[in-house]
Parts: C-alpha cells; sequence; structure tokens
C-alpha cells in the first residue's frame, strides 16, 4: 500500500540527499565548536558558519550576512523579537491567522498588562483587506505581527502592502515566514524581522531557525538570551555587535550545515518551479476534495491566494476519527485538531472543533494526491454519510 505523507506544514519528512551529506561530512571532518578556539579545526567550523550565513542572507535579501542569527526553530525567533522590541504601554497589532508561537507571547504581555494587541479582521476565507489594517491603528500601535501564509488554512497574507502601509508610519513589521520560506519570494522590503524555521519548506533538519533583521531593528532589538558568544569575554555586558547580540550559546552546527544544503537545493531546482509544483498537486487536491460528497473546504477557492495547505471538514464526522482511519487503514498522513493555531480556526469558524489538515511539500506527488481522493472517497462510501 501506498504511504502518503500530508504534513509538511509541520516538518518536510523527506529532505535532499544533500542535507544528509552537509551533516554528516560536518560531524565526520569539521565538527568543532566555531568562534570558540584559535585553532584550526574551530577556525574552519567558523568559517562554515559564515558561508551558511552569507547563503541564508543571500536567499533572503539581508543587507548584511550578520543581520541573520540563528536560533533553534522560528518560535524561538518570534519570542526574542517580541519581546526584544515591544516596550510597556505598546500596541500591537496581529493577522487573524497567527499561531501560538506569536499569539502566547503577546497574550502572555497582555496578560501582565504591559502592551494590549488587536488582530485584524479578515474575510471567511481567512484574506485581509490592506485598508482594514489602517482601520485598526491606534496611536501608539508600534508593531505588527504578521504570519505570510497560514499554517491552517494555507491563505497568503498581502504582507507587502501591509508592511509598506505599516513602514511609512513609522511600525515595527514581523514576519513569521515558517509557512512561506523556500515557497514564496521573500525579501527585506518593508520588514524589520523576517523569522524563520529550518525544517518545513527549506527541507533543513530540526534545531534550526532564525531571524533576519532590518538595520533598524539591529539597533532597537534588546536581546533576551545572554550568554557565552567566543567574544569579548573579559566584559559583563553583553557584545552589541552582529550576530553576538543575538546568539549567546553553541549554535546547532550540525543543523546549520544540513539547512544551508537544503536552500542551495532550493535555489538550484529554484523556487519558481516548487511553487508552481506546490499549486498544481494544490489545485487537484481542491477540485478532488469538492467532488466529494459532505466535504467543506475552508480558505480561498484557488491555489493563486494559497500555499499547498488544505482543511476541510466531513459533516457529521470527527476529524480526529477521520485522520485515524487514513493512518491506520490507509497509511495517509494529515493532521487534525487545532493546529497549534487556535486564532486561525477561531476566525474560520472551525473552533473548538478543529479540521483536518492536507499539507503538500515538494516531495509530494499526483499519485499520492489521487490516491488520497480515492482512500476518501472509499471512506465515504463506506459511512454512508
Ligand atoms: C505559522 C507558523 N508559525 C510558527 C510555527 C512554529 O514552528 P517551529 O515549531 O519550527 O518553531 C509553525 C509551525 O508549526 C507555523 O506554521
Amino acid at each position: 500500500m501506498m504511504e502518503v505523507y500530508l504534513d509538511y506544514a509541520a516538518t518536510s519528512y523527506r529532505k535532499p540527499e544533500e542535507v544528509f551529506l552537509a551533516m554528516n561530512d560536518f560531524l565526520h571532518n569539521h565538527n568543532a565548536n566555531p568562534g570558540r578556539g584559535g585553532y584550526e579545526r574551530s577556525l574552519q567550523a567558523s568559517r562554515m558558519i559564515l558561508e551558511a550565513r552569507d547563503t541564508i542572507g543571500h536567499f533572503f535579501g539581508s543587507e548584511k550576512s550578520e543581520y541573520v542569527v540563528f536560533t533553534l526553530n522560528v518560535t524561538m525567533a518570534l519570542n526574542m523579537a517580541i519581546l526584544g522590541l515591544v516596550s510597556e504601554g505598546d500596541h500591537i497589532l496581529i493577522s487573524s491567522l497567527e499561531h501560538n508561537a506569536v499569539y502566547r507571547p503577546l497574550y502572555a504581555l497582555a496578560q501582565e498588562e504591559k502592551i494590549t494587541y488587536d488582530v485584524i479582521p479578515c474575510f471567511d476565507d481567512g484574506t485581509t483587506d490592506p485598508d482594514v489594517f489602517l482601520k485598526c491603528l491606534r496611536n501608539n500601535t508600534k508593531m505588527v505581527v504578521l504570519s505570510h501564509a497560514s499554517n491552517v488554512f494555507g491563505t497568503i497574507f498581502p504582507l507587502r502592502d501591509i508592511a509598506h502601509l505599516a513602514k511609512e508610519r513609522g511600525i515595527m513589521v514581523v514576519v513569521d515566514a515558517a509557512q512561506t520560506a523556500g515557497v514564496l519570494p521573500l525579501s527585506m522590503d518593508n520588514i524589520d524581522v523576517l523569522a524563520f524555521t529550518g525544517h518545513k519548506h527549506l527541507l533543513g533538519p530540526t534545531g534550526t531557525g532564525g531571524f533576519v533583521l532590518s538595520k533598524e531593528a539591529v539597533l532597537r532589538m534588546r536581546p533576551v538570551l545572554r550568554g557565552g558568544t567566543g567574544s569579548l569575554s573579559h566584559q559583563a555586558e553583553q557584545p552589541i555587535f552582529m550576530p553576538d547580540k543575538f546568539e549567546s550559546g553553541t549554535l546547532n552546527t550540525m543543523g546549520i550545515m544540513g539547512l544551508k544544503a537544503g536552500i542551495e537545493f532550493i535555489e538550484r531546482v529554484t523556487q519558481k518551479s516548487i511553487r508552481s509544483k506546490e499549486k498544481q498537486l494544490t489545485e487537484r487536491l481542491l477540485q478532488g476534495l469538492s467532488s466529494i460528497k459532505k466535504v467543506r473546504i475552508y480558505g480561498p477557492k484557488t491555489s493563486k491566494d494559497r500555499v499547498g495547505t488544505v482543511a476541510f471538514n466531513m459533516d457529521g464526522v470527527d476529524n480526529g476519527e477521520l485522520c485515524y482511519v487514513l493512518d491506520k487503514q490507509y497509511h495517509i498522513m494529515g493532521r487534525p485538531g487545532l493546529h497549534c493555531s487556535p486564532l486561525a480556526h477561531q476566525a474560520l469558524g472551525t473552533f473548538p472543533e478543529g479540521a483536518i489538515r492536507f499539507s503538500l511539500g515538494y516531495y509530494s506527488t499526483m499519485e499520492e494526491i489521487d490516491y488520497t481522493l480515492t482512500s476518501l472517497a472509499n471512506i465515504v462510501k463506506k459511512l454512508q454519510v
């Protein structure tokens, strides 16, 4: 029986061979702590990290490579950005589709009465009118945090338009690119913090991620983590230069080598062709799902306004049970429930029951989509819902 992995929004399960090779090579041949020694092996590890920083900086259009900061995932990156940028009394705006990686830190700050926040309303497919953003502004709005695409409904956010409107008004723009880095073009235009995770569509390993800062953010953002950087060790204060200002503790060097290889793979295959393949697969999935009895699809109707993530429910069937049957009987791996994004489910009316999410990736195939659709139709027939 075919095995179909449809949870790329959680992590990309298959990786390019180059990613394994790069990690293996580092551990076997170059393993040392970068920036922590004057001997050749440590210097070589530092050079390799420098090259990875260059690759990632170039990929995201960073003004300088040292404006790229490595973290262990995007959750850590977003927490560091949010906690490092907000001040007491600030008002923050977020999209309706934010993940808990954004929502929980802001909610906690609001509970402590340090900040206030509002959610920019969206239409019932999750799309947002940039003009609505203007209506949500207050005199003390200091920052907007935006998920570039929903991890539940796939809806693409009008990032360019809103980032432009925000920067015109001196508002800091923080972007959660967890679902789009590696799929949609991204640049630092009008963006202050671009947070990414390495293990999803960038095809790297878990334990990698980071953020890219604008010059303004480099100056304004305070470090949340402090500790060893291998630099200015005599000094009690955290260094203020980049990237040491934000990079305390030993890096995931082996993982960063894998992430670099993943990004180089994407550059070779080209993001354009990855996106084009994803759109074709998504279109087929959307069309197929819409022809199955009792299936209700959420989010934009076509692949143009979404990434390859599709959420749906089947009337009268619990989404958790349906996912269980898909896995156990058909070896199809999707994800039920709330996907760490209660806000998104509230916005589209699927809270608290949630929905089933199928998310595609570079290694998904048409055969897998067709098999999934046939299996779902089979289940409906058996259930006679
Ligand atoms: C939009 C979004 N933000 C944040 C995250 C958190 O990612 P990570 O677990 O890699 O920190 C995810 C993934 O689950 C996501 O989809």
